[in-house]
C-alpha cells in the first residue's frame, strides 16, 4: 500500500526490516486529530484559494470527518506498510473521497504536515498539564491556609536552622509551581507559529494563503522561514525541558513527603489513598506514589536529553531522525501529568502531625539567632558579637542538656552580666516565627497574605 503513495520510481517493495525501522504509526498514531484538524483547514484555504474546487474541498471534509469517526470507533486498521498517520488519514480518505482525496496533498508535504500536527499536540498537551498545575497550586494553597500558623523546623543541609511555618514551606513550593507554570505558557507562546504550507522545505508555486491556515488552527502566525519551519524542534526540546524542570521540583516536594512520613520524623501520615502495605511487614505504610514522583524525573530528564541528542548536528532541512521526535513527548507528557496528579491527589489528603513538627521545631536550639537578634536589638551589641555570645549560651545549654528556653537566666548572664529576663519572650518558636514579619518572611501573617494573593491569581 506505501507503494501507492511514493513508490512511482521503485520497482520492488521496500523489505520487511526497512518497513519495521520506518514505521512510526505505533506511536504517531495519537496525532490522528490534529492530522485531520491539520488537513480541514490545508483544503480549506485551497478551496479559498481556487486550487482546489469547492465541490473537491466538501468531500474531502466528508471524508475527514469520516475518517476520524472510524478511527475513534476503533476501526481503522493500522498497516507498518502505510507507514505513519498521514498516510493512514490520506490512504483512508482517498478510499472514501476518490480524486478528491487525491488532490488534498497539493502544495504541502509530510514535513510540514507533520511539524504542524506535533505543534497542534503539544499545544493541547500544555493546556492539560496547565489545567492540572492550577488544581495543585489549589491543593497547596487550601493546605497552607489551614496551617499558616503550625510551626516546624526550617532545615538547611537537613539540621534544624530556624522555625518556620509548615504554611510557609508549602506556599515555597506554591511559588516554584507557579514559575513551572509560566514557563509552561512561555513555551506554548513561542510554540504557536504555523509550519503548514513550508511544505517539503523551501515553500511552493500555488498560491496559498498561509495566513488563512494559522488563523484556522489557531497559531498566532506562519513561521517566517519555510527551510526553519520544516527543521525546527526546539518546540519539542523547550517543553520537554520544561517538564524537567518541573518534575525535578516535584521530586522535591515528594522526597520531602517520603522523609517527613518516616517514624523518626513522624511529620505526617500518609492517607490510605496514597500508601501501599507491605507483603511481609504488617506495621508498614510505604509513601510509593511520593517514591514514584520522586523516581519519573529520570524517566522525564531521559527524554529531554534523548531529543537532544536526535537533533545534535542534524543539517537542514527534514531528516528521518526527527520522526524519532515523538516518543519521547508523549512519554514525557504521560509521565509528567501523572505526577502532577498523584501529587495533587497526596496534597489533598495531607495530614500533617502538627504536635510533632511543633515539638522537633524546638529542637537544636533553633530560635539561636532569635538570641542573638534580641542581643543586637536590646543591647547595641554589633550582629558578628552577638553570634560569638550565642554559640557560647548554646554551648552552656547542651552541657546541660536543656533547650535555650529552659536554661537559667544566671547560666546566660554568666555568659553576658546584661541579659535580662525580657531575652525569654523571644526563645519560643511561636515567638520566633511571628517576628519574622519582614517582606517573604515565614510570620503566619505573611503567610496569610501570601495565600489571599495566591487565591486572587487562581481565580
Ligand atoms: N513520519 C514522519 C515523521 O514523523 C513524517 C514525515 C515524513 N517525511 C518524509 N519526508 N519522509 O517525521
Amino acid at each position: 500500500a506505501g507503494q501507492s503513495m511514493w513508490g512511482g520510481r521503485f520497482g520492488g517493495g521496500p523489505s520487511a526490516i526497512m518497513q519495521e525501522i520506518n514505521a512510526s504509526i505505533d506511536f504517531d498514531k495519537r496525532l490522528y486529530r490534529e492530522d485531520i484538524a491539520g488537513s480541514t483547514a490545508h483544503s480549506e484555504m485551497l478551496a479559498a484559494q481556487g486550487i482546489i474546487s469547492v465541490a473537491d474541498k466538501d468531500a474531502i471534509h466528508k471524508g475527514l470527518t469520516q475518517v476520524q469517526r472510524e478511527i475513534e470507533a476503533g476501526q481503522m486498521v493500522f498497516d507498518p506498510a502505510l507507514e505513519d498517520i498521514h498516510m493512514h488519514v490520506e490512504s483512508r480518505l482517498r478510499e472514501l473521497a476518490g480524486d478528491a482525496g487525491a488532490r488534498l496533498h497539493t502544495g504541502r508535504s509530510r514535513n510540514d504536515q507533520v511539524a504542524t500536527d506535533f505543534r497542534l499536540w503539544c499545544r493541547t498537551a500544555i493546556d492539560q498539564l496547565d489545567a492540572a498545575y492550577k488544581a495543585l497550586l489549589t491543593a497547596i494553597v487550601d493546605q497552607a491556609d489551614t496551617h499558616a500558623g503550625a510551626v516546624m523546623p526550617g532545615f538547611t543541609h537537613l539540621q534544624t536552622a530556624q522555625p518556620v511555618t509548615l504554611g510557609h514551606h508549602l506556599m515555597a513550593y506554591y511559588e516554584m509551581f507557579t514559575r513551572d507554570r509560566a514557563r509552561l505558557s512561555d513555551c506554548r507562546k513561542r510554540l504557536n507559529e504555523n509550519p503548514l504550507g513550508a511544505a517539503a522545505l523551501a515553500g511552493t508555486s500555488f498560491p496559498i494563503d498561509r495566513h488563512q491556515t494559522s488563523d484556522l488552527l489557531g497559531f498566532d502566525k506562519p513561521m517566517a522561514n519555510s527551510l526553519d519551519a520544516v527543521s525546527a524542534r526546539d518546540f519539542a526540546m523547550e517543553f520537554l525541558s520544561v517538564m524537567s524542570i518541573g518534575a525535578v521540583h516535584l521530586s522535591r516536594l515528594a522526597d520531602e513527603i517520603v522523609l517527613w512520613a518516616t517514624s523518626a520524623f513522624r511529620f505526617l501520615e500518609l492517607s490510605d489513598g496514597f500508601s501501599t502495605g507491605s507483603s511481609i511487614m504488617p506495621q508498614k505504610r510505604n509513601p510509593d506514589a511520593a517514591e514514584l514522583v520522586r523516581a519519573k524525573v529520570g524517566r522525564i530528564t531521559g527524554s529531554m536529553t534523548g531529543l537532544m541528542m536526535v537533533m545534535k548536528g542534524l543539517p537542514l532541512a527534514y531528516s528521518k531522525d526527527m520522526q524519532e521526535d515523538k516518543e519521547p513527548v508523549f512519554q514525557a507528557v504521560d509521565d509528567f501529568a501523572l505526577c502532577l496528579a498523584a501529587m495533587t491527589g497526596m496534597m489533598i489528603d495531607l495530614k500533617p502531625n502538627t504536635k510533632n513538627m511543633a515539638a522537633a521545631a524546638g529542637l537544636g536550639f533553633s530560635t539561636a539567632t532569635d538570641l542573638a537578634d534580641w542581643l543586637v536589638r536590646v543591647l547595641g551589641l554589633p550582629f558578628r558579637d552577638a553570634h560569638h555570645i550565642t554559640g557560647a549560651v548554646v554551648k552552656a545549654a547542651e552541657t546541660k542538656g536543656v533547650d535555650l528556653s529552659d536554661l537559667p537566666l544566671k547560666d546566660m548572664q554568666a555568659i553576658e552580666p546584661r541579659i535580662t529576663a525580657d531575652i525569654f519572650t523571644v526563645l519560643t518558636v511561636e515567638a520566633s516565627v511571628s517576628s519574622r514579619t519582614s517582606f517573604g518572611g515565614t510570620a503566619p501573617e505573611n503567610v496569610k497574605k501570601a495565600v489571599g494573593a495566591a487565591r486572587e491569581t487562581l481565580k
